[in-house]
């Protein structure tokens, strides 16, 4: 398409940082099964692999001896015979220098006495939540200790939970601000997803911005209640109820590079029988190949879409102003993100609809949300 061109965070006012602090999906956990990974994320290129204990290793991928790549050669000797790990260390596939997991160079298999300190690489950190590897990203203090934990559904323990596989949607030519903006999209439920809302608000917890929207949903002839929530500004989790069904819905944004978003979906829902058959299995992937045909509208629009650095906003329309605003946090230091949140928070109706009942509110239908790690 030939008027398509790429917008960057700096573009839409978002900054100084030109990436965001927070959780971020990097790998499906089950990919590592197959050996280390190399893998591209804010514009810079990572070494990932699982120890040989479990723990998953998140290194910058150049080695300093002599700038090779630790987990993107297959064909070399050590890594072809599988003798790369050793314990939780790597050993980098050039002249087989092992980097330990926080990083350090701990053996150089022809040099007597220390290695040099300053051979370190950073070592990310990083947590293997519902199925995903995810790496905490804070450009100011990159092993840092993460300000948050990532989201976490307790009904992924339950024996009769039916886990997801993610489907690996790819990379969009998008910034993830515009994938955000769908907290705040009020007007864009009826035309893309063919559920005009009836009740809407949004509301900003620090970290964390939530969604109540509900309306009827044509393609499943019910009323559908929705409570969405992004955990940072990548890892969406939304609560669905249509009908007799009650699930959860999982996207995951990482920047690749800025402008460029890499996405990843999933649905969580309990099987009737415990353990769930296999008729169970194949009802649950049904479950999401359903939202993710949802969702795939959105993408859709995404990729065809140019950059709306900045949108002509009505008064009936949803609060996309405060959204961004609430993203524009994850770009600054934690201190001045301190203080977005403290203007943002609370709760935002939208002109023109009501918000939801105190009845709705107070069903329970929430006790299992906004749930992280830290809960567990
Ligand atoms: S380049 Fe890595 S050990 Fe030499
Ligand atoms: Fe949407």
């Amino acid at each position: 398409m030939a008027n398509k061109e790429r917008a960057v965070a700096a573009d839409y006012g978002l900054g100084p940082n030109e990436y965001p602090r927070g959780w971020f999906v990097i790998a499906e956990a089950k990919e590592l099964d197959a050996g280390p990974m190399a893998v591209t994320y804010f514009g810079q290129d990572f070494a990932l692999y699982r120890g040989e204990s479990g723990r998953v290793v998140l290194l910058d991928a150049y080695c300093a001896h002599m700038q090779t790549h630790l987990t993107a050669s297959k064909s070399a000797h050590i890594v072809a015979t599988d003798a790369q790990i050793e314990g939780d260390s790597i050993r980098c596939p050039y002249h087989a220098w092992r980097y330990d997991a926080d990083g350090h160079v701990d053996d150089i298999p022809y040099h007597d006495g220390p290695c040099p300190k300053s051979a370190s690489l950073t070592s990310y950190p990083v947590r293997e939540v519902m199925g995903c590897i995810m790496m905490w990203f804070n450009p100011e203090d990159p092993s840092g200790e993460p300000h948050f934990e990532p989201p976490y559904l307790n009904m992924w323990d339950h024996s009769n939970a039916v886990h997801w596989e993610l489907d690996h949607l790819g990379e969009v030519p998008i910034h993830g601000i515009e994938i955000t903006d769908n907290m705040a999209d009020v007007r864009h439920l009826g035309p893309t997803h063919g559920a005009p809302c009836e009740y809407f608000e949004v509301e900003m917890r620090d970290n964390m911005v939530i969604q109540r929207q509900g309306g009827y949903l044509e393609l499943y002839q019910a009323q559908l209640d929705t409570v969405t929530w992004y955990t940072g500004p990548g890892l969406l989790l939304s609560k669905q109820k249509f009908g007799e069904v009650t699930m959860f819905e999982f996207i995951a944004n990482t920047p690749v590079e800025n402008g460029v978003s890499k996405c990843w979906h999933g649905a969580l829902s309990l099987a009737a029988n415990n353990p769930p058959t296999a008729e169970d299995i194949e009802g649950a992937k049904g479950l999401q190949a359903g939202v993710l045909l949802a969702f795939a509208a959105d993408f859709d629009v995404w990729t065809n879409k140019k950059p709306a650095t900045k949108i002509m906003q009505m008064k009936t329309d949803g609060p996309f102003r405060t959204v961004r605003q609430w993203i524009g946090q994850f770009y600054k230091n934690a201190e001045d993100g301190k203080v977005v949140q403290q203007e943002v928070n609370g709760i935002h109706p939208v002109l023109g609809f009501p918000q939801p009942t105190a009845e709705l509110k107070e069903s329970g239908f929430e006790d299992d949300c906004f749930k992280t790690t830290d809960d567990k």
